[in-house]
């Protein structure tokens, strides 16, 4: 049989390229073009240069992408797609608060989930692709899971189902603890959300594109066996929806780390990795210590700010009302340990200034120093030195790092997605 001709992707909040890294990767691996990127978007709001849309144009100059607002994007700019794909920004997903306060979808432009939401109406892919902070499931603090509702809910509206989970990179074998939630969107017509809809508990805990790809043991939800689901309909428009969830405080999301859409019914229960191939460490990816530039080493007068960065402590904190209070932080492990993954990578985690968050490992030679930016990159599977464009400092490429994603996770969705649609 030949082969189907390949999904027609479109990347959005491309960073750096994290996804593209992933299906590229999925396509080298399966030994054909399963995928192929014919647009992809990335702006950066409020820089004048544009740095990470710079990597991206250096790692494929061949286009088409753009360096715009994606909310400025018209949909006819865009070509026919099979697949969107994108890790929206994560501070930006309070979609129901955005509703409320314009008391309906009138004043949703500034939430870029709505973005996603258009294009998906306009472009009427057949599958999607989102990943974000596992925050989202629980998002907002006083109204949990209602965000994640209203988005749920408004895919529905589109005639989408959609499955989604919290995936730890490192519980599948990847040399980072990084919490991602994964949501995997199919077009109501195609035979994966038919399958999906005919059998949903199936779908999430085998026989899913998430389910192929990082299989799991469901884990009873409280008052419930193990792998029995808790179901429940979103229930009205979503404005209703989100005025239903506004009316009392809801300290529990009602969405566990794996679950389904079909319709406006939800389906959703909470399962842990089964994972049993190998699994990689930070040590095994850091660089030989004659090959770490010298800017990396810590100094040993800096070693004391260095440990009370890290350790256990009590801090006066003013609130912006006046008002003190104490905050406690627990103490963490310094140096880093080498024989498990690295912890998560975020945004700061470039720059010589002691902070908490930054890795500190300790050489064979006895010397403490931070990352270098390609090892960050093989904490995320990137290729080492995709970020290394002129111009671009050590500290952006760290940040780069800290707003992308565990490729391999890409890779693995890929696949799995490939394979279903090829109806292998
Ligand atoms: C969470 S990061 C995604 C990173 C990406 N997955 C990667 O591998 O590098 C979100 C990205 O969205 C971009 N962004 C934020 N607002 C945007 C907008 N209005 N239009 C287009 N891109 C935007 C940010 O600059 C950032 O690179």
């Amino acid at each position: 049989m030949p082969d189907s001709p390949p999904l027609r992707v479109a990347e959005l909040f491309a960073g750096v390229g994290g996804f593209r890294v992933g299906l590229e990767r999925a396509d080298r691996e399966a030994g054909r073009e399963a995928f192929q990127v014919v647009w992809a978007n990335q702006w950066e709001p409020s820089t004048k240069r544009q740095h990470a849309y710079e990597v991206y144009a250096a790692r494929w100059p061949e286009g088409p992408h753009q360096n715009t607002d994606i909310a400025q994007v018209p949909a006819e700019a865009i070509p026919a797609i099979d697949v969107l794909v994108g890790g929206f920004p994560c501070q930006d997903y309070s979609v129901a608060r955005t509703l409320n306060q314009a008391a309906g979808l009138a004043g949703k432009k500034g939430v870029l989930w709505w973005q996603i939401h258009r294009l998906l109406q306009e472009k009427q892919p057949r599958f999607g692709i989102f990943e974000n902070v596992d925050r989202l499931l629980k998002s907002p603090a006083t109204q949990r899971g209602r965000d994640f509702a209203v988005m749920l809910a408004s895919l529905a509206d589109l005639g989408y189902s959609a499955e989604w989970r919290m995936i730890n990179a490192a519980e599948y074998g990847m040399p980072q603890k990084r919490r991602r939630v994964f949501i995997v969107v199919y077009r109501d017509d195609t035979p994966q959300a038919k399958r999906l809809r005919k059998d949903p508990a199936g779908w999430i805990s085998k026989d899913g594109v998430i389910a192929s790809a990082f299989p799991v043991c469901p884990l009873p939800l409280p008052g419930m066996l193990p792998g029995q689901p808790a179901t429940f309909p979103l229930e009205g428009s979503l404005s209703d929806l989100t005025e239903a969830f506004n009316l009392r405080r809801r300290d529990v999301s009602p969405f566990a780390n794996t679950g389904v859409l079909c319709g406006r019914e939800v389906l959703t229960t909470k399962t842990v990795a089964d994972h049993t191939g190998p699994r990689r460490t930070l040590g095994d990816l850091l660089l030989p210590e004659e090959q770490v530039p010298p800017q990396f080493f810590i100094a040993k007068t800096d070693l004391p700010d260095w440990r009370f960065a890290k350790g256990a402590k009590s801090l006066e904190r003013t609130k912006r009302n006046g008002v003190t209070y104490t905050y406690d932080e627990g103490a963490l492990p310094f140096p880093d340990p080498t024989d498990r993954p690295a912890r998560t990578i975020i945004t700061g985690e470039g720059g010589p200034t002691p902070s908490r968050f930054k890795h500190v490992v300790l050489t064979p030679g006895g010397r403490h120093r931070r990352l270098t930016p390609v090892e960050l990159e093989r904490i995320n599977t990137f290729p080492d030195d995709h970020t290394a464009i002129p111009r671009v400092t050590d500290g952006k490429r760290a940040f780069f790092m800290g707003n992308a994603l565990v490729t391999e996770i890409i890779t693995r969705l890929g696949r799995s997605l490939a394979r279903s649609v090829a109806g292998t």
